[in-house]
């Protein structure tokens, strides 16, 4: 038996919400370790829907849900959330929602920072979700951030404030955006503290104790490999890590506990934002991609670009990532057409090249080299077996393996959760 770690292996919203959460049913706790509610999952259980941002998956399952000292948190939203999901018949306590007390918190003036930012950048934005995650980041490693465990210190909030607000202040009114007062952040710390710091603990002593009690541990991913701020589009990617090591550091455990990871990828690519992608599709194709794909953003509900599977970017987020196995998705968005294209590499500049270059002038210049194999007309929606799919669809999934280096363990046809064909249980491995 192992613990499973989710991530995403293209630019985020492959799908991984019904996966997590069929994965979830299996678990006893599910972590998340990175990201904040710049994420967004959709659950379809039963008739009803739950959209979540910042908590962890789990919760829908009745398991405990876990926020990992490697999110940043924005206290509004998470009230807002728990609230929400409260009122569609779920119990969030500080018994089902652990949440590390020394996880860094989104304030208001990171939220008004990243938007001021990406308003000056005009043409060059990144497209962030402007809701301050890259500002959060940014306080953490610059070691101005508070953190959960400081309001229960609340003699100290001043100083820190002080420092906090000499750093914003001045790039805020530099930028033309409003600044903020001391008080107005006093005010909106000690407005949530009484209701987040009763979920605040340890969690790594937690999860220690859920180790060796034999609790099957799930780590639930956000956002995904290619917005990595390492390995991704950068600048065009989110402020944190987002591969699986990231797991063990943003939740305090060791990285042995990370377990079988499961990457999670779309039978074709999608993009929220701004930034390359070699294989988008500007024709009809991609918009019925879009279409039948239902590609709007569930956290700001901007349409998604749409384009062909990209082999060769997700051949590297299988290396660096450590994907052990891969979860494809929405296969039946391809249902009915009569070519499907696969990129497998890329001419830069006239020159034959086969991974992905770093810089972004390049990024922006590649060109996908496809192969492409005929479609299948009948309907692979709702499958449940691999006897159920038709033959060119096989084709087209064992070719996908053979070009990403990495099986395919995990298939979904529908939004259902039971739409799902298994090949090996992560769980099991
Ligand atoms: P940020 O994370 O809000 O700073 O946004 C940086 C980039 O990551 C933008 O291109 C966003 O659209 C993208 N992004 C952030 N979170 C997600 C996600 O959950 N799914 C897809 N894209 C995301």
């Amino acid at each position: 038996m192992s613990n499973v770690t989710v991530i995403g292996t293209q630019w985020g919203d492959e799908g991984k919400g019904k996966i997590v959460d069929w994965l979830a049913s299996r678990a006893d706790i599910v972590v998340r370790f990175q990201g904040g509610h710049n994420a967004g999952h959709t659950l379809v259980v039963g008739d009803q829907v739950y959209k979540l941002s910042l908590l962890p998956s789990g919760l829908v399952r009745g398991k405990i849900g876990v926020i990992g000292n490697g999110v940043v948190v924005d206290p509004k939203a998470l009230m807002t959330e728990i609230d929400r999901v409260t009122a569609q018949g779920l119990v969030v306590t500080p018994e089902t929602l652990w949440i590390a007390e020394n996880a860094p918190l989104i304030l208001p003036v990171h939220g008004a920072l990243d938007r001021a930012r990406e308003a000056a950048r005009g043409d060059h934005k990144i497209g962030t979700t402007g809701r301050g995650i890259g500002p959060a980041y940014e306080d953490k490693v610059a070691r101005r951030a508070i953190r959960i465990c400081d309001l229960a210190e609340p003699e100290t909030l001043d100083w820190k404030l002080d420092e906090l607000l000499l750093h914003h202040n001045t790039l805020l009114a530099g930028l033309g955006a409003e600044t903020f007062t001391k008080d107005q952040l006093k005010d909106f710390l000690a407005e949530i503290t009484p209701r987040l710091l009763p979920f605040s603990c340890q969690v790594w002593d937690r999860l220690d104790e859920g180790r060796r009690a034999g609790r099957r541990i799930l780590f639930e991913g956000a956002q995904a490999v290619m917005l990595d701020v390492d390995h991704g589009t950068y600048p065009f990617v989110t402020s944190s890590n987002t591969v699986a090591a990231v797991a063990a550091s943003g939740s305090g455990v060791s990285p042995s506990s990370v377990g079988f990871v499961l990457g999670i990828a779309k039978a074709y690519t999608t993009r929220v934002g701004e930034g390359p992608f070699p294989t988008e599709l500007h024709d009809q194709t991609g918009r019925t991609l879009g279409e039948r794909g239902h590609e709007f953003g569930t956290v700001t509900g901007r349409p998604r670009r749409c384009g062909w599977f990209d082999a060769v970017l997700i051949r590297r987020a299988v290396r660096v990532g450590g994907v052990s196995g891969i979860a494809l998705t929405k296969l039946d968005v391809l249902d009915g057409l009569d070519e499907i294209s696969i990129c497998v590499g890329y001419e830069l500049d006239g020159q034959k090249i086969e991974t992905f270059p770093s810089a972004p002038g390049a990024q922006a210049r590649v060109k996908p080299v496809y192969e492409t194999m005929p479609g299948w007309k009948e309907t692979t929606a709702g499958a449940r077996s691999w006897a159920e799919l038709p033959a060119q669809a096989i084709k087209y999934v064992r070719r996908i393996e053979e070009l990403i280096e990495a099986p395919v363990t995990l298939l979904s046809t529908s939004p259902e959760r039971d739409d799902t064909i298994l090949m090996r249980d992560p769980f099991e491995d």
